[in-house]
């Protein structure tokens, strides 16, 4: 009896930060048993991706009543990690990127003012103000976070 084996290829489409013409998709492939990175992105595209699954999974907790409460501290490393070639950490970068942690600080503070889905729109709306000045591709996958 013959054996089939099946080969999945799945392919990962990352949208690297570039402007919209020049914006390229860089393909994962994995096959099962070993997955071949075909592109490698910088620290911080690497640590933005991980901001966004992060954020998605609180947005889910807000959304299902949970209070999240433990700022990751990985979150920090915006300050440091490297960017890629085409990008600097220029002046407009440090101011966001402050703002950014601040916002995203009070997301986990119990007892504010502001209700927690709005302190959590307020951080989302710091992602998207650093990216209209520093790298705006990603902006419609930042707006997805948001909670209406
Ligand atoms: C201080 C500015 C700044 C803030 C704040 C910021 N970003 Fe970014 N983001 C960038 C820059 C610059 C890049 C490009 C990184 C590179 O090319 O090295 C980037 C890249 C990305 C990418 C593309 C990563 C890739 O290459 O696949 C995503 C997605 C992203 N950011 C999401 C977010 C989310 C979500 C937040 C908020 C939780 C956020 N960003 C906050 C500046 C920022």
């Amino acid at each position: 009896m013959s054996r089939i084996c099946y080969i999945f290829f799945v392919i990962v489409l990352v949208v690297n930060c570039k402007s919209p013409e020049e914006e390229k998709s860089t393909p994962n492939i994995v096959d099962g048993t070993q997955k071949y990175e075909v592109y490698q992105g910088s620290e911080m595209s690497t640590l933005m991706q991980g901001m966004y699954a992060y954020n998605m999974q609180i947005k889910n907790e807000i959304e299902a009543g949970v209070q999240p409460t433990e700022f990751p501290d990985v979150f920090l490393n915006i300050h440091t990690a490297q960017l890629s070639d085409t990008k600097t950490r220029n002046e407009t970068f440090e101011f966001y990127s402050t703002e950014f942690i601040k916002a995203e600080r009070l997301v986990f503070v119990e007892d504010a003012t502001k209700a927690i889905s709005q302190r959590y729109n307020d951080a989302i709306m710091m992602c998207v103000a650093c990216h209209k000045s520093e790298c705006t591709g990603p902006i419609p996958k930042i707006k997805k976070l948001l909670i209406q």
